[in-house]
């Protein structure tokens, strides 16, 4: 079976990130989203991946994933940003006449996706995953009867029923066919979900899968915390770069090759990228500090640092900070602060 997976968008929600990036490139617990995604279906045995992106960042992801291991990436094009189920017929000639898993670039899973790909294997019907959630009115929602769905309804106001189309989807090749008869909905998209409807009443089976373990989808910058958090559960800890001995380390903590850390209290989960430096520091539980990123004095909790950010003598909490920003002391905040930002938190420590 060939896996799809929808990148087009750019994430307008999570800027000032996704100013310079797309959402699927930023990084949650120390890589890339999309290769945590990519990461999901390579463990599912599938080796066929037809990534669509918009033709603006084409070259942002080859260069992000060159030397992805294992899995052959097929870049297949969304011209202009016409929905998900436009989306997915962008892919009708990669995919052919086979069924196909779909996934959202954005859509990480507890259970991984060898659960619902069983599902579609006993009952060779369409298949979607579901997880009930508090508030469904920012996703697609599905009524169910039994194992069946039999209404679809995207975004809904008031929400039918507290199931959530999480953005896993395995179908069959008429999908194509349906979503080509559906219209453009009230925010001007073909939805992937306009699509599932019609095929529901057309008379086809479409299943719901009910997830057991935690779904994250990636949408506003807080979820970039809470998707980190999720995928630290699983950190395998490793001491590659050069830790002295005044460093005490509690919990999982993964700190890269060239990355420097002195004198410091390293609370895990926690990683720590390639050539950073970390002086002075009490970093954790889960922060992620990039890539030659630079932390002196400071207190970090539930943090990401992107890229040769810096922060000294500041407490973060809550707190992303893209690439080459900087934060000074010797205060305390929870930032949002984009590419290039800088800042001076005034006031005493914690
Ligand atoms: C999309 C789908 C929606 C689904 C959600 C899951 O929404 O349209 O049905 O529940 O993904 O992440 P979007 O995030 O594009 O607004």
């Amino acid at each position: 079976m060939k896996a799809v997976v929808l990148a087009a968008g750019w994430g307008t929600r999570l800027r000032p990130f996704t100013h310079t990036r797309p959402k699927h490139l930023l990084p949650v617990a120390g890589k890339p989203l999309i290769r945590q995604v990519l990461g999901m279906i390579a463990a599912t045995g599938i080796e066929e991946i037809g990534l669509v992106v918009s033709p603006n960042t084409l070259e942002l992801f080859r260069s992000a994933l060159g030397n992805e291991p294992g899995a052959h990436i097929v870049y297949i094009l969304q011209p202009e940003p016409k929905g998900l189920a436009h989306a997915v017929l962008c892919a009708e000639g990669f995919v052919g006449h086979e069924d196909f898993l779909v996934v959202l670039g954005d859509n990480l899973l507890g259970e991984g996706l060898r659960p619902v790909l069983e599902k579609f294997a006993r009952e060779r019907g369409h298949v979607v995953a579901l997880k009930a959630v508090e508030d469904p009115r920012r996703f697609g929602v599905a009524v169910v009867e039994g194992e069946r769905i039999v209404r679809l309804v995207e975004k809904p106001a008031e929400p039918p029923s507290p199931w959530a189309i999480v953005g896993v989807y395995v179908f069959r090749p008429s999908l194509f066919a349906a979503a080509r008869r559906i219209r453009p909905s009230p925010r001007g998209e073909l939805e992937i979900t306009d699509a599932i409807q019609k095929l529901v009443e057309e008379g086809e089976p479409v299943y719901a899968h009910f997830l057991c373990d935690w779904w994250q989808d990636v949408g506003r910058p807080e979820d970039l915390l809470a998707a980190q958090e999720r995928l630290f559960a699983a950190l395998t800890p490793r001491l590659e770069g050069a830790v002295d001995a005044a460093t005490r380390i509690q919990g999982p903590v993964a700190v890269e090759r060239g990355a420097v850390v002195r004198n410091s209290l390293l609370r895990g989960p926690l990683w720590i990228g390639e050539e950073a430096e970390v002086e002075g520091a009490t970093l954790g539980p889960n922060v992620a500090v990039g890539p030659r990123a630079r932390v002196r004095g400071a207190h970090l909790r539930d943090c990401i640092l992107m890229e040769e950010a810096a922060v000294e003598e500041a407490t973060l909490v809550h707190s992303v900070l893209g690439p080459r920003a900087q934060v000074h002391g010797p205060g305390q905040a929870s930032l949002l602060l984009g590419e290039d930002g800088r800042a001076v938190l005034k006031g005493g420590p914690a």
